[in-house]
């Protein structure tokens, strides 16, 4: 089993100069206030997006309680921290350090992905990949409900049930609260969909996918 300490990335800044001159490529000639605004807070978001800080949002007990509830256990999670893994309780974790993109993926997975834009469509890529491969005999996923993304996109090409849970999810940080600024869902990689929604329905609505 890997054990590892959580990188402290709490250093990371968004300096101003740099929302401002990539804000400005994005503005057309004799832009409105609006226009301006409306950049500066486009590249704001995008640039805290893909700050380090954004992967240290561990998964609350219930989440993954029900994960293992639905898979009988976790065998494993590719991306986690000893901290996280406190309450993922996964037989064998892959760290920052171990890069779990470049370890083997085996059986019932439960993956909260970084939610760097890069790393997240790594994640999600690889994790259809060894499912389609048997390598992953079944996944639960917690992500963020973007749904008009190629990685959201991916994981519905595969997944059989997805539950939308009602309100955010609380996740947990051991050092500092943290509050998502969107809604989640929690995808179903399997056969077992009746226990999935067993699990997860007093969460949220489960819905299934059509193939
Ligand atoms: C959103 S957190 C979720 C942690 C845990 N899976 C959970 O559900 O509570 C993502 C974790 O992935 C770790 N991480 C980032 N890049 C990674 C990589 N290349 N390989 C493995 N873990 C990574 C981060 O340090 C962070 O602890």
């Amino acid at each position: 089993m890997h054990t590892a300490s959580c990188k402290n990335n709490s250093s990371y800044s968004v300096s101003s100069k740099h929302i401002i001159v990539h804000a400005a490529r994005l503005l057309p000639k004799n832009a409105t206030t609006r226009q301006i605004r409306q950049a500066c807070q486009s590249v704001t978001q995008h640039a805290l997006a893909d700050a380090p800080t954004a992967s240290e949002w561990y998964t609350p007990p219930v989440y993954a309680q029900r994960a293992a509830d639905v898979m009988g256990r976790i065998d494993l999670d590719p991306a986690s921290c000893h901290a996280a893994n406190q309450a993922v309780d996964a037989a064998q974790y892959y760290t920052v350090e171990d890069d779990g993109l470049d370890q083997p993926w085996f059986g019932r997975v439960f993956m909260n992905p970084p939610y760097t834009r890069t790393l997240i469509q790594q994640f999600c890529e690889k994790l259809v990949e060894q499912y389609l491969a048997g390598h992953v005999t079944q996944a639960v996923v917690l992500v963020n409900n973007a749904t008009e993304t190629r990685w959201f996109q991916a994981l519905l090409s595969v997944a059989s049930a997805v539950c939308l849970p009602i309100g955010r999810v609380q996740f947990w940080h051991p050092d500092k609260p943290v509050t998502p600024r969107q809604g989640q869902a929690v995808l179903y990689l399997g056969e077992n969909t009746v226990g999935f929604t067993t699990a997860f329905n007093d969460l949220g609505n489960v819905c299934y996918i059509a193939r």
